[in-house]
C-alpha cells in the first residue's frame, strides 16, 4: 500500500513547524509565512540504504596530513577579512541579503579574482541566463575571466555538472532559492525544497573539498523561504547590507566556524561594481557636517579595526503626550539607558522631548562603548552647541553614572589621530601614555559641565 502523502504546516521565514495552520508563527511573530509543505521523502529518506561502519580517526594523527593549504584567499581583502582570512575547503557559506543589494556583484567579482589566480570557479546561476551574467561581467570589467557558467536549477542536474568537469576551488549557487531537488515534492522556494537542495550542496562540499557558496535572498513576504532556515546547516553565514540610499554595502558574519564573527567588510557600489574601502572611517566621515549641534563623532572597533562614525542626535520639546524615541543603527534600549542615566545624574531633563538618534552611513554600532557619545550628542543638541569639531569619543556609561573603561583605547586614539582629530573623550582608566592625548572622564556629569563651558 502506498503510503499517504505527509504534509506539515512550515513558516517560510524561520523553518518552525506546528501542527496546523497558524495566522502569526510563534516561533518568529511573522505574519503569513506558514506554508502546507508536503514533506516525504526528504533528506535522507533514499530507499533501502543499508548500515556501514563508520570510521574513527585519532585527533593527534591528523596533525601532519593536511598538506594543502586549509584556506583559499580570494584576494578581495574586505571579504577575505570577515571570512577569517579565505575560503576554507569543504565548507559552506551562506551569503544573505536583500533582494538587489549586490550578492550576485559581489560573488561574481569574487570568483573572476579567484580564476584569475587559477583557481577553477564555476558560476551558477539560477536567476539570470548566462547571456545575462556575462553582460553584467562585462560592465564591471572582469568577462575575461576563466569562470565557467552555468544556468541550472535542478540540484541533480547540477551535482552532475560538476562531476563531469575537473574539480571545483569554489561553487557558487545564486540563489538558494531558485534550487530544486527531485527527492522532495514540494515546490521551489518551499523551506523543505530549499532545506533539501541546501543540504545537497553541502554534503557535495564536504565529500569535494570545494567551497561551496549558497546566495540567500532574505523574504519580506512569506512565499519564498528566507535563507535563516539554512543558517544552521552551513560552516559560515555573511550578510550583504546596506542603507537603501547609501552607496555603503557592508558585509558581516553573523556565524563562522573557522573565524572571528565581528569583523566587517565595507564595500561601495558603483557603476562598475563593487569597490573596496580600505578605510571606512574617511567614508563614514565623508559627509559630515560639523558646525551643527547634535552630532559627536564615536571612535569605534568593529573586530580589529578601528572605525570612526558620526552620531546625531536630534532633541526636540514634544507636541504628544508620549514623546518619540527613534533610533537607527543603534539599541534602542541602550539609548533609554543612557537618557536614564543622564537624566537622574546629571540633571540633564530631556523627558519632554523628542528624541531622534542616528548613525552616519548606516552603519549598525552594537558596541557600548558608544555611550559616551551618544551622551554627547544628546547633550549637544539639547544645548544647541555644536561639540568641538576635532574631538572624538568613547566610553561605556553605568547606571551609576561613571564611565567605564573600553577594550583597545590606544587603537581608537590612533586611528582619530590619523585623521586629524586632536582632542579625544574617554574614560580615564582607558588613558595611556602611549597615545598622548585625550580627556579622561570617571563620570557622566562631567560631560554637561564641558558643554556649559564651551558655551561660555
Ligand atoms: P545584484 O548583485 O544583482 O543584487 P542581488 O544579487 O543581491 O539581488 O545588484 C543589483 C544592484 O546593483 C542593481 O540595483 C544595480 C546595482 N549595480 C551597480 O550599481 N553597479 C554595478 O556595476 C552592478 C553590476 C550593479
Ligand atoms: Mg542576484
Amino acid at each position: 500500500m502506498a503510503k499517504a502523502p505527509k504534509s506539515q504546516f512550515i513558516c517560510q521565514n524561520c523553518g518552525a513547524v506546528s501542527a496546523r495552520w497558524q495566522g502569526r508563527c510563534e516561533a518568529c511573530g511573522e505574519w503569513n509565512t506558514i506554508v502546507e509543505e508536503n514533506v516525504s521523502g526528504g533528506i535522507g529518506g533514499g530507499p533501502g540504504r543499508g548500515f556501514g561502519k563508520g570510521r574513527v580517526v585519532e585527533l593527534q594523527a591528523l596533525s601532519g596530513e593536511s598538506g594543502e593549504a586549509p584556506r583559499i584567499a580570494s584576494g578581495i581583502a574586505e571579504l577575505d577579512r570577515v571570512t577569517g582570512g579565505g575560503f576554507v575547503r569543504g565548507s559552506a557559506l551562506l551569503v544573505g541579503g536583500d533582494p538587489g543589494i549586490g550578492k550576485s556583484t559581489l560573488l561574481l567579482q569574487a570568483s573572476a579574482a579567484l580564476a584569475r589566480l587559477g583557481k577553477r570557479v564555476v558560476y551558477i546561476s539560477g536567476e539570470e541566463a548566462i547571456a545575462q551574467v556575462r553582460l553584467r561581467a562585462t560592465r564591471m570589467g572582469v568577462a575575461n575571466a576563466p569562470v565557467a557558467l552555468a544556468a541550472e536549477t535542478s540540484v541533480e542536474d547540477i551535482l552532475a555538472t560538476l562531476e563531469a568537469g575537473p574539480p571545483p576551488a569554489l561553487v557558487i549557487l545564486d540563489s538558494i532559492q531558485t534550487l530544486w531537488t527531485a527527492t522532495v515534492d514540494s515546490a521551489p522556494g518551499t523551506v523543505t525544497q530549499v532545506r533539501a537542495a541546501a543540504q545537497a550542496m553541502i554534503r557535495y562540499a564536504k565529500q569535494s573539498g570545494a567551497t561551496v557558496i549558497l546566495v540567500g535572498h532574505v523574504t519580506k513576504d512569506g512565499q519564498i523561504a528566507g535563507p535563516r532556515v539554512v543558517e544552521h546547516m552551513v560552516d559560515a553565514v555573511l550578510y550583504f547590507e546596506g542603507e537603501g540610499g547609501h552607496h555603503f554595502r557592508i558585509l558581516r558574519a553573523v556565524k563562522n566556524r573557522f573565524g572571528a564573527t565581528d569583523e566587517i567588510g565595507v564595500f561601495e557600489m558603483t557603476g562598475s561594481g563593487l569597490r573596496e574601502v580600505p578605510n571606512p572611517s574617511e567614508l563614514f566621515l565623508g559627509e559630515r557636517n560639523a558646525a551643527s549641534p547634535g552630532a559627536a563623532v564615536f571612535a569605534g572597533m568593529e573586530g580589529t579595526r578601528p572605525v570612526l562614525v558620526e552620531i546625531q542626535a536630534l532633541v526636540a520639546p514634544s507636541p504628544l503626550g508620549t514623546p518619540r524615541r527613534a533610533v537607527v543603527g543603534w539599541d534602542g534600549g541602550r539609548l533609554a539607558m543612557v537618557l536614564a542615566v543622564l537624566e537622574s545624574h546629571c540633571g540633564v531633563k530631556l523627558g519632554n522631548n523628542d528624541i531622534y538618534l542616528a548613525v552616519a552611513g548606516g552603519l549598525k554600532i552594537v558596541e557600548p562603548a558608544a555611550d559616551l557619545a551618544v551622551a554627547a550628542a544628546l547633550v549637544s543638541s539639547l544645548a544647541g552647541i555644536a561639540l568641538p569639531p576635532d574631538c572624538v569619543y568613547f566610553g561605556e556609561v553605568s547606571l551609576s553614572g561613571a564611565v567605564r573603561p573600553v577594550v583597545h583605547a590606544v587603537q581608537r586614539l590612533k586611528e582619530a589621530q590619523k585623521l586629524g582629530f586632536g582632542r579625544a573623550m574617554l574614560p580615564a582608566a582607558s588613558m595611556d601614555r602611549e597615545a598622548g592625548f585625550g580627556s579622561g572622564m570617571t563620570g557622566l556629569d562631567q560631560l554637561a559641565g564641558l558643554v556649559a563651558a564651551i558655551a561660555a
